[in-house]
């Protein structure tokens, strides 16, 4: 897609580097990120403050953790070519944007977001009663608003974060992005709406503006389309002073949905880390064909002549991923007239997962071998992503009034 600029609109992406990467990630995500790369300017980083806010007392993982998640990227595709790869803490403008933006962020926003207590009811046995891990979300949005991103590739779970970030940035305009001449002129045509239309808008707007409702907005704008005072200039003028009326400083970015991954582990259960059921991008051969072997499938075949049912299989959704049509129906007929047995029905998934992870394998072991060029990437990555972010933050500090030569 490309923006009015005539640039092609830019993505921001990131993951917390806090364990190895696993199948349902590169199904998952890093397929998604291969695609977007030849359409989106798109930047990527690891989110190594992140990892820190629920992972502190492991830190000396971090940076291992973050080498091994920069080979898996472009072992599974992600091209430096094609996308700017770098390290969050690297781009110090990061925390200087997320110090700024908290000093007018309220305190309840930070609190509301969903994510905030259902992982402390989650992950009970860490800490996270901290500053930093309340504040997650809200740094999560200076990494976004500082590239000016147009879109945010997200799960379903971050999607409020990036919600957070819009309604951050709507109030960083309308806080600091105002021209005085522009405010004058339309609060003069506030009042030529009339004394009570004129105080309805004013709370309607403010609704919005501070508290980002937005049934409030669409209010406010029938109460502009039914009213017949005003001149078209006056009308156009209140409609852009609804919506914050001045220079936007940060730019609204909008979550691009990445679809659930349905990508089985081990046990049956969806995967991920806190399953400890995962098969991770560069896991040993032998480990995974036991592992698969090991794998649940339909409970109703306790024995070999038992008939099952593919959809309550965990080995069938296997088969959605690796194998074709010809392969499902075998599956489909050998399965519920117990022609085939589980054995030979997980042999063709093994032998594709086997030879995927042997590819992933392959294309990492250069950067295996050669630390540098990994280093090399990131520093060429974490010096483009630094000037974009000084440039915003140049902007943004003269705004606030941070301005002193
Ligand atoms: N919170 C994201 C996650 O856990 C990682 C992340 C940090 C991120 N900053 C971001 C994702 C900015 C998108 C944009 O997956
Ligand atoms: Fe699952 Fe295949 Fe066994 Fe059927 S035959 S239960 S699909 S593993």
């Amino acid at each position: 897609m490309i923006s009015t600029a005539g640039q092609p609109q830019r993505v921001l992406s990131g993951m917390r580097p806090t364990g190895p990467l696993h199948l349902g990630h590169y199904h998952g995500v890093l397929k998604n990120w291969i695609k977007l790369q030849h359409e989106y300017d798109c930047f990527f980083f690891v989110a190594d403050w992140h990892a820190l806010t629920t992972h502190y007392d492991e830190s000396e993982k971090i940076a291992p953790y973050t080498w091994d998640m920069v080979i898996d990227w472009l072992a599974a595709g992600v091209d430096p070519g094609h996308a700017t790869l770098f390290i969050q803490s690297l781009v110090p403008q990061h925390a200087e944007l997320h110090t700024l933006l908290s000093m007018f962020t309220p305190l309840s926003w930070l609190e509301r977001v969903p994510s905030y207590k259902d992982q402390q009811e989650k992950l009970k046995e860490r800490d996270l009663a901290t500053f930093g891990f309340l504040g997650y979300p809200l740094l999560q949005g200076a990494d976004i608003l500082i590239y000016r991103a147009g879109l945010v590739p997200v799960g379903e779970d971050q999607v409020p974060h990036v919600e957070l970030t819009r309604e951050v940035a709507r109030r960083f305009n309308y806080l600091f992005g105002r021209d005085p001449g522009f405010e004058k002129k339309a609060e003069t045509a506030v009042d030529k709406l009339g004394k009570k239309p004129a105080k309805l808008y004013r709370k309607l707007r403010g609704a919005y503006l501070e508290q980002g409702d937005h049934s409030a907005l669409e209010k406010a704008q029938a109460l502009l389309t039914d009213q017949q005072n005003l001149t078209h200039g006056d009308v156009e003028r209140l409609f852009g002073y609804l919506e914050g009326g001045g220079r936007i400083i940060l730019q609204e970015p909008e979550a691009l949905l990445t679809q659930a991954s349905k990508f089985p582990g081990l046990d049956g259960q969806k995967m991920s880390k806190s399953y400890h059921n995962t098969i991770s991008l560069r896991d040993d051969p032998l480990r995974v064909e036991k592992s698969i072997r090991a794998m649940p499938t339909d409970p109703a075949r306790q024995r070999r002549t038992d008939p099952g049912d593919p959809e309550k299989c965990p080995v069938w959704q296997l088969h959605q991923v690796y194998t074709d049509e010809s392969v499902h129906q075998w599956v489909q007929e050998g399965c519920t007239s117990a022609g085939i047995g589980c054995v030979d029905c997980k042999q063709p998934v093994i032998d594709k997962i086997l030879s995927e992870l042997a590819e992933l394998a392959e294309r990492a072991q250069p950067y295996v071998e050669d630390s540098t060029m990994v280093r090399n990437i990131i520093a060429d990555g974490c010096e483009k992503a630094r000037k974009v972010a000084e440039d915003t933050m140049d902007e943004v500090r003269r705004s606030m009034g941070l301005e002193y030569y």
